[in-house]
């Protein structure tokens, strides 16, 4: 890829995995671990689009609580958990190869920064925990538009910032819709595939799909 000037990473299910809280409770929950927390997560996204579309904004970790609430009930989880899960998603692990592969980048002359639905305490509270401090120029939170992924406002942010173009931004998310939103927007996404999931149907189809990060050096 020529003339990339930014890197710009999603958060969570990209950097930082989603299921890692309720995985290390699946003794508390038992086999539907993972079921409840897919649902918890397609919940809490859910939340975050109606919310957007009724322009009725409460921020990430309010909609990460109403969104376990919900989970919680649906699925019949003891509710004497609910703190630890959420204490958890607090403190939630990257993927094993994210901190040597962000380490590499640090060391080429591109902007690095992540741009996330999070809130700037939830986010510099992951990467402080995961002891990447030093690594990203910026942590960019949609709290500063106000609404939420894939609206253009928040892919707006770095560009601003930055003062560069759009497609002068390599852009890598999990998330198929946020892979979408960017690519409509005009970044460069690069799609991290890591369960062999199947792509969208919304007006997009990335260039580049990786199954983990360390692919992405070869590529940029
Ligand atoms: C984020 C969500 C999309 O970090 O995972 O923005």
């Amino acid at each position: 890829m020529k003339n990339v000037k930014a890197i710009i990473f999603d958060a969570y299910g990209t950097l930082f995995d989603v299921n890692s809280s309720a995985e290390k409770c699946k003794d508390k929950i038992g086999d539907k671990w993972e079921d409840f927390s897919s649902y918890w997560r397609t919940t809490q996204l859910e939340y975050t689009w109606l919310r957007s579309l009724m322009k009725k904004h409460k921020d990430f970790w309010q909609v990460t609580e109403d969104s376990l609430d919900k989970s919680m009930k649906a699925f019949k989880i003891d509710p004497s958990i609910r703190n630890e899960l959420l204490d958890l998603y607090k403190i939630l692990s990257t993927f094993p190869e994210i901190k040597e592969v962000l380490q590499n980048l640090k060391k080429k002359d591109y902007k690095l920064a992540i741009l996330s639905n999070g809130t700037p305490a939830l986010l510099n509270e992951l990467v402080k925990n995961n002891n990447l401090d030093n690594i990203f120029d910026d942590i960019f939170s949609i709290e500063e538009v106000g609404i939420y992924k894939p609206n253009s406002k928040v892919y707006d942010i770095p560009i601003k910032k930055y003062k560069i173009q759009k497609e002068e931004v390599v852009f890598l998310s999990a998330n198929t819709w946020d892979v979408s939103g960017g690519g409509n927007y005009g970044y460069n996404p690069i799609w991290v595939n890591r369960n062999n999931n199947i792509f969208d149907n919304l007006d997009y189809k990335p260039k580049y799909e990786v199954k983990n990060l360390k692919q992405l050096l070869d590529i940029v």
